[in-house]
């Protein structure tokens, strides 16, 4: 027997009813912020990933990569954002009055240990703000991310934010880092020793018990910021507390991806133990201009679809059912199924959910389905029903039944 590959699942329909629930939540608010849907292939060239996440970062060590029978290069999606900056510069969307504002739901595809909420292929839902620098932004998109989760009914979640500079502020903090760690070099965890060498400023991230000590007395990104980073994180700050948002300022917040500079955020479930992310995002002002554009400032967020539809399941929150089909129609006999088949085509010609008795079930073994099914209406149609141009039409709720003319069933499930 076949088996989803390790770390991937299938999403049933009835997991679906919280994907549409999201994505119909999603779409709304985008509307409403002015963010248009984009969407991006599933694989790019290999590259693209490459420069948004340079060598020795757990997401290049993580990504999918294979070449196609022309021998190029590609990795599957491990990320949106960086796709979505390949598709701004290649279609001119910096043409366009900025900042652009998108939104998308993608794959995304890590390969990592899987665990809850941890797979090798998962969700997001991501925006990406082009093209301006402008703090307003940045409150915007959380803003935004604040409202998407809010209007989920999720409650009981932390906001940090921080701000880990830019390129003219960040290298004195990373060499003030670097200085201070090298005093406890032979006491850091195996993957804090390569960061220290490869990635120094994810040192903070570290979940490592034996290292929270040594995160907890490092330097603080925050006293090394130039005072442009500065006034714009003050601005962020002062906007998002007008906007009644309440964010935590946590200066060990770094991200996972490369890209990022200045303001970085995350949204978690509050509460004790391993708490794993729900929402990241930041600014990412050199990640155009790394890619070949000019200087382009841009921010951004990503939601993991499944760990929010793991934490609307914690949170018991009630998700709004998939409609289910309104008629079952059901049949005795050669000829009664072809008026069936006329029957269950017209209805839903008329707009009215019909699922129509299908293979050589008894007549109670169809109506059996029906009530499985959840119909509000069964139709029955036998030889005699053939001969008369009517069927039984029986409420499912009530019990009741009545004989009714093909032609009229249509119109009285309508007016009920
Ligand atoms: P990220 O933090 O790598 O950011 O991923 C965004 C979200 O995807 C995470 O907060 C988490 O909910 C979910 N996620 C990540 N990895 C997994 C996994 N293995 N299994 C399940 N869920 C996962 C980005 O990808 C950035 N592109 C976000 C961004 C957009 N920054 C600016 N614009």
């Amino acid at each position: 027997m076949f088996k989803a590959p390790r770390g991937t699942r299938d999403i049933l329909p009835q997991e679906r009813t919280y994907w549409r629930y999201i994505e119909e939540k999603a779409a709304h608010l985008c509307q409403l912020y002015g963010y248009q849907p984009i969407s991006t292939p599933v694989f790019e060239d290999y590259q693209l990933f490459a420069h948004a996440a340079p060598d020795g970062t757990d997401i290049i060590k993580e990504m999918y990569v294979f070449k196609d029978r022309s021998g190029q290069e590609l990795a599957l999606t491990a990320e949106g954002t960086a796709p979505i900056c390949r598709a701004y510069l290649e279609h001119g969307l910096f043409n366009l009055p900025q900042p652009v504002k998108l939104y998308y739901v993608t794959s995304a595809f890590r390969y990592e240990r899987p665990q809850a909420g941890r797979y090798r292929q998962h969700h997001q839902f991501g925006v990406e703000a082009i093209g301006d620098a402008d703090p307003a932004l940045d409150a915007e998109v959380i803003e935004l991310m604040h409202r998407f989760l809010s209007s989920l009914g999720l409650s009981g979640l932390s906001l940090e934010i921080n701000s880990i500079g830019c390129r003219q502020c960040q290298p004195a903090y990373v060499e003030a880092l670097k200085k201070y760690y090298v005093a406890f070099k032979n006491q850091l965890c195996p993957d804090c020793k390569v960061r220290l060498a490869r990635n120094p400023l994810r040192l903070l991230d570290c979940k490592e018990a034996s290292c929270q000590e040594i995160i907890a007395g490092a330097p603080k990104i925050t006293d090394y910021l130039c005072s442009e980073c500065q006034t714009h994180f003050q601005s962020v700050q002062k906007y998002l507390t007008e906007l009644g948002i309440a964010c935590q300022l946590n200066h060990r917040l770094v991200r996972g991806l490369d890209y990022y500079t200045r303001t970085v955020f995350e949204a978690k479930p509050e509460g004790e133990g391993v708490q794993i992310a729900l929402v990241g995002g930041g600014r990412y002002d050199n990640l155009i201009e790394e890619l070949g554009g000019k200087p382009t400032p841009a921010i951004g967020f990503a939601a993991g679809i499944e760990r929010i539809i793991i934490t609307l399941k914690d949170q018991n929150i009630a998700i709004p059912p998939l409609p289910e089909p309104v008629v079952y129609v059901a049949y005795l006999g050669a000829e009664a199924k072809l008026e069936t088949i006329k029957l269950v085509s017209r209805l839903r010609h008329e707009g009215i959910a019909a699922i129509q008795a299908i293979g050589d079930k008894s007549l109670k073994g169809q109506l059996r389905q029906a009530n499985s099914l959840g119909v509000k209406y069964t139709v029955i149609i036998g030889e005699r029903e053939v001969e008369n141009k009517t069927a039984v039409l029986r409420d499912m709720a009530s019990g009741e039944q009545k004989n009714i003319s093909l032609s009229e069933i249509a119109r009285l499930i309508k007016k009920r």
